[in-house]
């Protein structure tokens, strides 16, 4: 008894420590992307977010459970309008409704802390051949112009989040001091900065190392990282890493068209941790590792040395984006799908060991797998119920470099087997493969190679909280009104 008087004062401290250093870097947002066959509830989410002390979220969309979740929250929101959407906003009425129901609808004390309009989303990216070129620019001045009418034009700012795609450097001179806006798009990028700048909004580019080593074997492999690597010299300033010379080379992009000092976010930057040989998790540490300390310093970068505001990309793993850019595609999340931390890091830039506060009270489904019976017969049928598993689940950590890249031709067939019966929520039917599947009740992952358990989807959710409470203000607010 009188021990546990004595534990307490012992024991106090260290949690006040505890809690002090569940903190992230000053302004650091993340990226919530929902390309999941199985989400986890918006409100665990948000939760989430809250215990790791992250303060800011960037979304892709405007969806309304989303937006319910966030509600009360305080969390700092950019909201956005996909790419496919961008056409309908050049028509001003249209442009008029989205802010109405996606902006104005939550703007009241208690709603959400919307700080920012996504319009479209890496729209000017080259492998979309200019499709959204003169779309983008007419959708960003109705948003803008729908903002303003609405009276929140002064809080609420629009901004295009672009890939690095949209500036390079000549050949001939590839240094950040060089660097230009891509001559294909150079009138819809100037319309776009002048607006941006007229509205003092933010310039949103996403940078990506990764990308820069993936696919290119001449990369030198550390200049991705934070913690040395040859350097380039420009102007006598040395870059030692390409995170600083990329974004120097759009800080001199803008100053080449007028506007050297606008305000620059980074929109997505992260590595990810399956589906290619450079991204694991211990590259991934490497990366977050070098970065968080940084930002924590404020050091920015040699033409911009200071704070720079950040969303990571991204929050959790979501195994139905499309694989287009590559394997790596499905594996971004600082979390697994199920909300869990994969690895230490350490948001507060302490460079710390310690891992990230999971999803609380997941739900998960059965503890049981489909895999491939030894005993099968028809084994000619095999490649075919392998190719439609993969085609209707996620098989990319089966290839080159990733994480169950080592199985047999068995561990193939029942990794695959068992990725499309977890999507089909372990469905009876589900498991059959033409009688080359059976069900096993035992862990049959082997080695880095995890067989997963599905949570059990949050896609069917009830009425959201906020449509309750936005009802009960509407009708406060036709009393204040009459
Ligand atoms: C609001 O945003 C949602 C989600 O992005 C979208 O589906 C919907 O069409 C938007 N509403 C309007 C009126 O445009
Ligand atoms: C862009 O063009 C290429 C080659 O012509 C084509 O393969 C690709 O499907 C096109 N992409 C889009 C998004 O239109
Ligand atoms: C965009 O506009 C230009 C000039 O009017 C035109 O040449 C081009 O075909 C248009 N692009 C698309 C994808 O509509
Ligand atoms: C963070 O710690 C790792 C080892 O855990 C080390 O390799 C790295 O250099 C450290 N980064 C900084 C910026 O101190
Ligand atoms: C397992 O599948 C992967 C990806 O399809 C393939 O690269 C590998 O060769 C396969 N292994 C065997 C033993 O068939
Ligand atoms: C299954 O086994 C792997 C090691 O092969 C282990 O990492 C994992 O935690 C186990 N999963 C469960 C649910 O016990
Ligand atoms: C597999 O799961 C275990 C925990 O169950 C985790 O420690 C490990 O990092 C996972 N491996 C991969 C490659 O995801």
């Amino acid at each position: 008894m009188g021990n546990s008087g004595f534990l307490a004062t012992l024991l106090l401290p260290t949690l006040l420590c505890v809690h002090l250093s569940v903190g992230s870097v000053t302004g650091l947002g993340v990226n919530w992307g929902t390309m999941a066959t199985h989400k986890l509830p918006p409100e665990t989410v948000v939760k989430m977010l809250k215990d790791n002390g992250i303060k800011k979220v960037k979304l892709f969309d405007a969806d309304s459970n989303t937006m319910g979740a966030l509600a009360g929250s305080d969390l700092e929101v950019m909201v956005a309008i996909p790419n496919d959407q961008l056409l309908a906003m050049n028509s001003y009425d249209r442009a008029k409704e989205w802010v109405q129901k996606n902006i104005t609808l939550y703007n009241f004390k208690g709603g959400v802390n919307i700080k920012y309009v996504a319009v479209g989303n890496e729209p000017f990216l080259q492998t979309y051949n200019g499709s959204f070129v003169n779309t983008t620019f007419p959708a960003l001045q109705n948003i803008q112009n729908a903002l303003n009418d609405a009276g929140v034009g002064d809080t609420i700012k629009v901004t295009v989040p672009l890939n690095a795609d949209v500036y390079n450097s000549p050949e001939s001179n590839p240094v950040p001091s060089a660097g230009r806006f891509r001559t294909d798009i150079s009138r819809p990028m100037s319309q776009i900065v002048d607006l941006l700048a007229k509205n003092g909004a933010p310039f949103t580019v996403n940078i990506y190392p990764f990308l820069s080593l993936y696919g290119n074997d001449d990369f030198p492999f550390n200049y991705a990282f934070f913690d040395g690597g040859n350097p380039i010299v420009d102007n006598k300033i040395q870059y030692t890493n390409v995170f600083d010379a990329n974004f120097d080379t759009l800080v001199s992009a803008l100053k080449a068209v007028g506007h050297g000092s606008m305000p620059i976010i980074i929109g997505e930057v992260g590595w990810p941790t399956d589906g290619d040989k450079n991204a694991n998790m211990a590259n991934a540490q490497r990366f977050y590792n070098g970065l968080f300390p940084r930002l924590a310093a404020n050091t920015g970068t040699p033409l911009r040395p200071g704070y720079i505001e950040v969303y990571l990309f991204g929050l959790i793993d979501e195994d139905a984006k499309s694989v287009a850019p590559g394997n790596f595609e499905r594996h971004w999340g600082i979390f697994r799908y199920d909300g869990q931390p994969k690895f230490p890091i350490d948001l507060s830039g302490q460079n710390q060991t310690k891992f990230l506060i999971g999803a609380k009270d997941v739900k998960y489904l059965k503890q049981q797998c489909c895999m491939f019976n030894p005993n099968a017969k028809n084994i000619g049928k095999l490649v075919d119920n392998i190719n439609y598993a993969c085609t209707f689940s996620d098989c990319t950590a089966l290839g080159f470099g990733s994480s169950c890249n080592g199985l047999d031709a068995n561990g193939n067939a029942s990794y695959a087997f068992n990725m499309y019966y977890q999507v089909q929520n372990q469905k009876d039917t589900a498991c059959s493969f033409q009688g080359l599947g059976i069900l096993s009740t035992r862990n049959i992952s082997q080695g880095t190679c995890n067989f997963t358990i599905q949570i059990t989807s949050s896609s069917f959710s009830s009425v959201s909280p906020l449509v309750v409470v936005l009802s009960v203000f509407t009708v406060l607010n036709s009393y204040l009104l009459f």
